[in-house]
C-alpha cells in the first residue's frame, strides 16, 4: 500500500512569556492508504499539535510532512489552503457550524469554495443529499443546526468533511462531546467511511473509539512511545469481538502507563 501521510523529523515549539516549549520531538511516522490512525496519550503530550501540524493547519518548526507524494511542509499558505480545502477533511469536538444557516448548507459550504472535480451546483447538491442519507441525517437537512441532537450534528461534520472527496479525514477527540450512544453512532459512520477507502487519522481519549481503528499510536511528552497494530475492524463485529479489541487495547495502555 502507497502512503497517505509520511512525518519526517517533525519539531514544533511554542514559545510563551519567552519560554520555549519542545511540544514535538522528532515525530515519525507514515500512515498507509486505507488505514484508521488513532493517536492517544496523556492530555498535554502533544496529540492535538501533532494533527494540527500535520495537517497543515499549524506550521511545524521543523520536520517534512508529504500528503500522498506532495510534501506540504514546502507548500505556500494559499497552496496549503487549497490542499486543506480539496484533499483533506477535518472533524473537531468543538463543531464549528455556522449558525443562521441550514444543517445542509453548513454541509455545502466546502463545496462551493472550490472548483475541485468542476461539478455543478445540482451535482454537489445531489452528493450532498446522498452523503447525507448515508450519515443517516436527511430528515434534519433544513433544521437550523441549534435544532439537532450532538450525535447528528457530529455527523453533520462529517458529511461536510467529505463534500470534496479527500484523500485523508483528520478528527481531534471526534466523539469527546458525545455521550455514548451518540459516539456509537459517530464511530460506526466513521468506520464505514473508513471501508468505502477514505485514510482517517483520529485524536482520542475513549480506548473504545481507538478499539474501532487498525493502528494506535501512543504519544508521551511529544514522541510516540509505541504501536498497537489491529486487525481491521468489522463495520459490524459482534459483542465477542468488540470485547476482544477492547481488552487488547485495554492491556496494551496499561503497558503504555495510561
Ligand atoms: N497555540 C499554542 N500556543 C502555545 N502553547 C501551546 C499551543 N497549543 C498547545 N500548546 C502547548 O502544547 C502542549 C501540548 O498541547 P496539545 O497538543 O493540545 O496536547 P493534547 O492534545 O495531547 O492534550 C501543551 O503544553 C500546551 O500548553
Ligand atoms: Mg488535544
Amino acid at each position: 500500500m502507497a502512503n497517505a501521510l509520511q512525518v519526517k523529523d517533525l519539531c514544533k515549539t511554542y514559545i510563551t512569556n519567552k519560554r520555549q516549549n519542545n511540544v514535538l520531538k522528532n515525530v515519525n511516522f507514515n500512515i498507509e492508504e486505507g488505514e484508521m490512525v488513532a493517536i492517544m496519550g496523556p492530555s498535554g503530550s502533544g496529540k492535538s499539535t501533532l494533527l494540527y501540524s500535520v495537517s497543515g493547519m499549524d506550521r511545524p518548526t521543523a520536520g517534512e510532512v508529504s500528503l500522498a507524494d506532495k510534501k506540504i511542509t514546502d507548500l505556500n499558505e494559499s497552496e496549503l489552503a487549497k490542499v486543506r480545502l480539496n484533499d483533506m477533511g477535518f472533524i473537531f469536538q468543538q463543531m464549528h457550524m455556522l449558525k443562521n444557516l441550514s444543517v445542509m448548507d453548513n454541509i455545502l459550504l466546502p463545496a462551493y469554495q472550490t472548483d475541485k472535480g468542476g461539478r455543478s451546483k445540482e451535482e454537489i447538491n445531489v452528493y450532498c443529499k446522498e452523503l447525507m442519507r448515508k450519515l443517516e441525517i436527511s430528515d434534519i437537512a433544513d433544521n437550523d443546526i441549534t435544532e439537532v441532537s450532538g450525535g447528528q450534528l457530529q455527523r453533520a461534520c462529517i458529511c461536510r468533511s467529505l463534500m470534496n472527496k479527500p484523500e485523508i479525514l483528520f478528527a481531534d477527540e471526534p466523539t469527546g462531546a458525545l455521550n455514548r450512544s451518540s459516539s456509537d453512532e459517530v464511530m460506526e459512520m466513521l468506520n464505514r467511511i473508513n471501508e468505502e477507502g477514505t485514510t482517517i487519522m483520529l485524536v482520542t481519549h475513549d480506548m473504545k473509539v481507538a478499539a474501532n481503528c487498525s493502528r494506535i499510536l501512543y504519544i508521551v511528552d511529544g514522541n510516540i512511545k509505541g504501536e498497537l497494530k489491529l486487525e481491521k475492524g468489522d463495520t459490524s463485529p459482534s459483542e465477542t469481538e468488540k470485547k476482544d479489541r477492547e481488552r487488547k487495547v485495554n492491556n496494551w495502555l496499561s503497558e503504555m502507563g495510561w
